[in-house]
């Protein structure tokens, strides 16, 4: 193949997903991501099992990627990794895999920051936002409404004090006796249910959110249920599931609602994986009727974790030649514009 104009490769490994993603002239050309299943039988991600699984991985993730780009690993200009947040051992195997590989090749490194990633999903492909635009990023580590007004001008408007989105539908889900993640499942079921149990609303600050006490009432609420009836979960699940995930986008979509107030931005976007989720998608559109918004919803693949959304807030900074130094290393708190 003949020299491309530019080859940026990109490593995503903060959580659970081995990401490798390989962007040429604007454009993803391979996006390979290796999930790792083996945390389900534990409820959740065992970090230290985590870093292991991204070592045994992360090769061959890469090869991949640049097997499927059709290119040469002399055919790359730099390579882009995620820096944080996220957990440090796992963020550390992509760190160091980056900079091994950068030196080997002698190219520069880009850090990029997971989160910011995930607001830029939206310029892999069209319809891309125009800024200013709101985006409401939720993840399973994770709940922001950032402002975004350009590529590296990003301001947090309200966040989670205490877990976030994600974590919400999985810890009620480990209460509901569902494996690991319960997001999506919790999704299915709640699609053959109706909304009849009330959980109460957190009352915050505005723009922010709370997930800690809807997830204690919900333990309660089912604790004093199945006292009365053993079999209450298992009678109920499909019900229980679409109270709660109503629970859970009130509490998400009041606050974007709010923002756009108060900003006067209708451009709205949603991003991480729980943007997968249905009666999410299906209100943020009956909002966007409502209140007039222009939408943005990434492919399911650029929701989740992945690398192609790190090759895409990389290409932002290898146009403006915004290179890393080798001595770098992870921040598992790095937070939205810090490392603009
Ligand atoms: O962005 P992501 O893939 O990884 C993180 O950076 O956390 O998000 C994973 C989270 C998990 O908590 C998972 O349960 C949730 O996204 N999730 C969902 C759905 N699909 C994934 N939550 C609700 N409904 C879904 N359809
Ligand atoms: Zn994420």
């Amino acid at each position: 193949m003949k020299k491309p104009h530019k080859v940026l490769l990109a490593i995503e490994s903060s959580c659970d997903d081995t990401g490798a993603s390989v962007m040429i002239d604007a454009n993803i050309v391979s996006n390979v991501v290796s999930s790792q299943i083996d945390h389900a039988k534990w409820g959740g991600v065992i970090p230290e099992l985590a870093s292991r699984k991204h070592m045994e991985a992360i090769g061959r993730v890469v090869d991949q990627a640049i097997l499927e780009a059709g290119i040469k690993k002399s055919d790359i200009d730099a390579i882009a990794f995620t820096r944080g947040p996220g957990l440090m051992g796992a963020l550390l195997v992509g760190v160091s895999f980056a900079k091994a590989m950068a030196q080997a090749l002698q190219i520069p490194i880009i850090e990029v920051n997971h989160m910011e990633a995930h607001i830029l999903a939206h310029f892999i492909e069209p319809p891309r936002p125009r800024f200013p635009f709101l985006c409401l990023t939720v993840s399973g580590g994770h709940t922001q409404i950032v402002k975004v007004e350009d590529w590296n001008q990003m301001t947090i408007l309200g966040q989670t004090l205490d877990d976030a989105a994600g974590e919400a539908f999985d810890k009620a889900g480990k209460i509901m006796g569902l494996p690991y993640p319960a997001g999506p499942l919790i999704d299915r079921l709640a699609r053959q249910g109706n909304v009849v149990f009330d959980f109460p609303q957190a009352q915050v600050q505005k723009f922010h959110f709370s997930f800690s006490g809807l997830k204690t009432a919900f333990l309660y609420f089912l604790r004093d249920q199945m006292k009365k009836d053993p079999q209450f979960i298992e009678k109920n699940k499909a019900d229980i599931a679409a109270s709660l995930q109503y629970a859970i986008i009130k509490a998400l979509t009041q606050p974007l609602v709010l923002a756009s107030h108060e900003t006067g931005i209708k451009r709205i976007a949603i991003a991480g994986g729980v943007s997968a989720n249905q009666g999410l998608r299906k209100k943020i559109a009956e909002l966007g009727e409502k209140e007039n918004w222009e939408i943005f919803i990434p492919r399911l693949e650029y929701c989740t974790d992945n690398a192609a959304m790190i090759a895409q807030a990389g290409w932002f900074k290898l146009l403006a030649r915004q290179f890393s130094e080798l001595d770098i290393t992870a921040d598992p708190r790095l937070k939205v514009s810090e490392n603009l």
